[in-house]
């Protein structure tokens, strides 16, 4: 796997001429961060060697650089789902390419349904920890000491800083944060009524489809990680309603400009 890991750092570092430090992935309706990059370059998945190519409605696949305020980042928008059935190493594959380009900080974001009963539609949840609810591990299987350890310390995987930060970012600019334990696993169906139920019994307040395999590799390679969840539904609190993924990307879509300004606020401080 390194060779290949190589191979599509040496391309992308050709193609961009550099690779910032900073990367962003962008989760389901969460591409509009991207508009607000300027000198941008991109590179469409389908492009670059060894990577998967995304298959939902509502994730238009590429990479980007450019500068996100006065940042020089890089963004991808549209990530690998395990439910699109690609394996563990197929979805993590582009955090260990931007670990061996360089990349030192890492944020990521998703849409996730809320199973506490003090969120609501359209807030947003720092990530401070997590549940890993996938059926498979992204680092199952013989280690490659040159990726990271054989047991990786998961005592704080979320970066203490960069939390902190992001409640003062949020304060100085009157927006409504949350925080809280973000449930990964391996969809696609939404949860049922029990299911939801049982997520906020083990300790969940949001659950959603990504996320950890990514902060997982992340963390094994040693990136500084931030993590944001926006509330696109509350399935599992209150009455029993239906979620589509038509909701999810409508709510993701409103909650767009608040996630930008936080992930902008603290991408000055990485
Ligand atoms: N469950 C799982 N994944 C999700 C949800 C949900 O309710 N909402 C958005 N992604």
């Amino acid at each position: 796997m390194l060779e290949q890991i190589k191979e599509t750092a040496a391309f992308l570092t050709k193609k961009f001429g550099r690779i910032p430090e900073t990367a962003v992935i962008l989760g389901t309706g969460l591409g509009e961060l991207v508009q607000e990059m300027v000198d941008k370059q991109e590179i469409p998945y389908e492009e670059i060697p060894h990577f998967p190519v995304s298959t939902v409605t509502g994730h238009c696949g590429k990479l980007l650089t450019g500068k996100l305020g006065d940042t020089f980042i890089l963004a991808m928008q549209g990530r690998f789902h395990y439910y699109e059935g690609y394996s563990m190493q197929e979805v993590t594959f582009p955090v260990r390419v931007m670990k061996e380009s360089g990349v030192k900080t890492l944020f990521v974001s998703n849409a996730s349904g809320g199973v506490n009963p003090d969120f609501e539609v359209g807030d947003i949840m720092v990530i401070t920890d997590h549940i890993n609810f996938f059926p498979e591990h992204p680092l199952r299987g013989k280690n490659d000491d040159r990726l990271g350890p054989r047991f990786p310390d998961m005592s704080a995987p979320y970066s203490k800083r960069l939390i902190a930060a992001a409640f003062e970012a949020a304060a100085r600019h009157h927006i409504r944060l949350k925080k809280g334990v973000y449930v990964g696993t391996q969809g696609p169906t939404f949860e049922t009524p029990a299911e939801y139920k049982h997520f906020r019994i083990i300790g969940g307040d949001a659950v959603g489809m990504s996320t950890v395999p990514e902060v997982i590799v992340a963390v094994h390679s040693g990136m500084e990680v931030f993590a944001l969840s926006v509330i696109t539904d509350m399935g599992g609190v209150g009455e029993v309603i239906e979620v589509s993924h038509e909701e999810v990307q409508a709510a993701a879509k409103s909650a767009q400009p608040k996630m930008t300004l936080i992930m902008k606020e603290l991408m000055k401080k990485v």
